[in-house]
């Protein structure tokens, strides 16, 4: 069993949770993945490591409520414990050699990337993207460990208006260049980044954790499309050469599974509210 030992709602969709999991803290690394399981009958899921403490022994995972087995996760409190929690799993980010990076986020999960990059001295740009003001989070923490550091809000409620592309798309225009550009987030957002960045032949990893389902290798629904090859997003990746993804092919087979989530979903919440009557 692995204890929660700290629980912390960073907005009202997305928490942050430090597992006490002391063999994973020891080997993780940026851009791995952990598996784990809420109770015995529950659903595998694959989660990114948002970070870890060798020292402490604990692994954070940070996670937005979008299906059932999320909202059971987020129910649990700190001092209760999950059933399962297996990795490091997956190959971590190449960032061996790197200088100066431009790391995008559409979401939490670029943090532990920027923080590894700035620990061993690259020089770091990020661009960090939410919907609006209310579900910006990890702010404080990203600015700690950029070098330059744009924060995007689709609606202009905070930071600049607009997604992540549009600064980027004027570093590029200006002439700036990365060793590499790597991108993070849900499928659109990475998919129009490579789009940008292909424009000036600028390098650009891409995290295909999004279209992960179970993790295992097994159930084939990480399956993808990259450089003409069939690859499994959870055993070759997560991390893939940008340029090289079937991005429509791989938004088209996650959207396939949108009618089963919803309806697992939704038997959680009405579970959830009959316990409260
Ligand atoms: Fe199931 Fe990769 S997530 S095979």
């Amino acid at each position: 069993m692995y204890k929660i030992v700290k629980k912390q709602p960073l907005n009202p969709t997305v928490t942050r949770m430090e597992i006490e999991a002391p063999l994973i803290a020891k080997k993780a690394k940026p851009g791995q993945f952990i598996i784990l399981r809420v109770d015995e009958n529950g659903e595998r899921i694959p989660l990114t490591v948002a970070g870890y403490d060798r020292e402490k022994g604990t692994v954070t995972i940070i996670f937005q409520i979008v299906g059932a087995t999320t909202e059971k996760l987020n129910h649990l409190n700190e001092g209760e414990c999950l059933h399962d929690f297996v990795g490091p799993l997956g190959v971590p980010t190449h960032v061996d050699g790197l200088k100066k990076v431009c790391v995008i986020g559409g979401c939490a999960i670029a943090l532990p990337i920027a923080e590894e990059l700035h620990a061993m001295g690259a020089e770091v740009t990020s661009i960090i993207g939410f919907r609006n003001q209310d579900l910006v989070i990890l702010e404080d923490e990203f600015k700690a460990c950029s070098d330059h550091f744009t924060l995007m809000t689709d609606d202009g409620s905070y930071g600049e208006k607009g997604n992540v592309t549009a600064p980027l798309k004027t570093l590029l225009e200006n002439g700036e260049r990365f060793d590499e550009v790597i991108a993070i987030g849900p499928l659109i957002m990475m998919k129009f980044v490579c789009l940008t960045t292909k424009e000036y032949d600028q390098k650009t990893v891409v995290s295909m954790n999004p279209i992960m389902v179970d993790g295992t290798g097994m159930c084939g629904g990480c399956r993808l499309t990259v450089g003409g090859k069939t690859k499994f997003a959870c055993v070759d990746g997560p991390d893939f050469d940008g340029h090289e993804v079937d991005f429509d092919e791989a938004m088209s087979r996650s959207r396939s599974y949108t009618p089963f989530e919803r309806h697992a979903y939704e038997e959680a919440c009405n579970l959830f509210k009959k316990e409260v009557e």
